[in-house]
């Protein structure tokens, strides 16, 4: 079905990878990561007006998303535009499975990737100017000079126009033994275990965008490895994502530790407990329910409720605001307290402010993570 086309050796010239991160527990002890600890699915559409802040962190790009019929749509209109949305929690372990339609252009790289706190990386990035190839990779401990890179080819119907003519599933399956990954439903690599510092193995959250790799101001090598200089004039330039599911191996933990310094999957300890993620999960259901319920009674009834007609009814409504305005505070008292700890979190790391805002301002310039130590510069 899909044949493995090139020699991976000649193509991966250039590799584009986190070379940062705000503790590595590779080199000292690090607070826990919040773990999903269950499975989280969503299809976006137009009566969205923001990714869940519950479950996503915007780091760049937020006033360049909206979200339609389609999807949630990540757009570059402007030189320096770049669009970077993570997920607020980590897998250990999992699948990642995104329904999108790629941005065409040159240069223009709609990703997504798994990506851990030692720099562990499982990518797919998709060349906006290369209707022929999907390219992924991966990487242990940020090392840019493991050339993993394999290029899928865009054969049969469904892929006229390559990855940017209709939406398509991509899924990643991390396990222990493999990573698999997945084109709409065909295979089209597997990868079997390597050791530590080669093979991903430590809780990862996951991050996807839209940035150009093709822009003028990039060095040469990534520019040529994103398919060639950027013509912004061509766009705007959107990514369309309609769904994501993403399950942790994992279920009923809440956060994930690092035991040592090894960075060995068998190193890494979950703690039992319900997740933020799951508590925010029930907690919309329960609103929701609510609204639905509402919604659902006839005019007739809500006329009734309003003008206080029917003592019983009344009380009844009277109990069921007080019910959900104490659900309501709990709620914010919960809020509150994990803001406190992130903010404890934030204050053990204070020591990498420097660094982190030197890389976010580096995502501002449209550059969505790429080590400048590329060979693509050599070659
Ligand atoms: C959009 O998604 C929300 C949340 O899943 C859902 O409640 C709503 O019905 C959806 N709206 C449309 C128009 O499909
Ligand atoms: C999420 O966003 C908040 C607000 O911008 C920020 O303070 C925090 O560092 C982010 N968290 C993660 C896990 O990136
Ligand atoms: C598409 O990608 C393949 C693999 O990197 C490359 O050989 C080919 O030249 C690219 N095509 C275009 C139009 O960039
Ligand atoms: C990076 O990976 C290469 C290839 O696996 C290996 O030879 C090299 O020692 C690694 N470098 C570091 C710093 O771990
Ligand atoms: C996406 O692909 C995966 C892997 O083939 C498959 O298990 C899953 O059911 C697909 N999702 C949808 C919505 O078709
Ligand atoms: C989740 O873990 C907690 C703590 O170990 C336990 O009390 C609870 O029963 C577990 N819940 C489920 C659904 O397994």
């Amino acid at each position: 079905m899909f044949r493995r086309a090139l020699p991976i050796a000649l193509l991966a010239t250039y590799a584009a990878a986190q070379t940062s991160t705000t503790c590595n527990p590779l080199h000292k002890t690090c607070p826990q990561d919040a773990a999903l600890g269950t499975t989280y699915e969503t299809t976006f559409n137009e009566s969205m007006t923001e990714f869940d802040p519950n479950f996503f962190n915007i780091t760049a790009g937020a006033d360049l998303i909206t979200f339609s019929a389609k999807g949630a749509e990540l757009t570059i209109t402007n030189q320096g535009d770049s669009v970077t949305v993570q997920t607020a929690f980590y897998i250990m372990f999992g699948r990642v499975e995104m329904i999108f339609q790629a941005a065409s252009g040159v240069g223009i790289i709609s990703t997504y990737n798994l990506l851990s706190d030692t720099l562990d990386e499982i990518d797919l990035e998709i060349m906006g100017g290369n209707t022929s190839y999907v390219s992924n990779n991966f990487f242990g401990w940020g090392n840019t000079s493991q050339f993993n890179s394999d290029y899928e080819p865009t054969t049969g119907s469904q892929w006229s126009n390559g990855a940017m003519g209709a939406m398509h599933n991509y899924t990643v399956d991390w396990e222990q033994e493999e990573i698999r990954w997945w084109m709409d439903g065909d295979l089209v690599r597997t990868q079997p275990y390597l050791p530590v510092g080669e093979y991903p193995q430590s809780p990862s959250f996951l991050k996807f965008g839209i940035w150009a790799g093709g822009d003028p101001t990039l060095p040469k090598g990534t520019r040529e490895w994103a398919g060639g200089d950027t013509d912004y004039s061509k766009g705007p330039f959107t990514m369309t994502v309609q769904s994501l599911k993403i399950i942790d191996s994992h279920t009923n933990v809440s956060s994930y530790e690092y035991g040592d310094n090894s960075g060995s999957w068998e190193s890494i300890k979950a703690t039992p407990g319900e997740s933020n993620v799951y508590k925010a999960m029930h907690q919309k259901s329960f609103s929701q329910k609510t609204s639905e319920q509402w919604n659902g009674l006839s005019t007739g009834a809500k006329i009734g409720i309003a003008a206080g007609i029917g003592g019983a009814f009344l009380l009844a409504f009277v109990l069921f605001v007080f019910y959900c305005m104490r659900q309501r505070r709990q709620g914010k008292a919960e809020k509150a307290l994990a803001d406190r700890a992130w903010e404890a979190q934030q204050a053990e790391n204070v020591e990498m402010k420097g660094q982190m805002s030197a890389y976010q301002s580096q995502m501002k310039k449209g550059n969505f993570a790429v080590s400048h130590m590329g060979h693509g510069e050599r070659f």
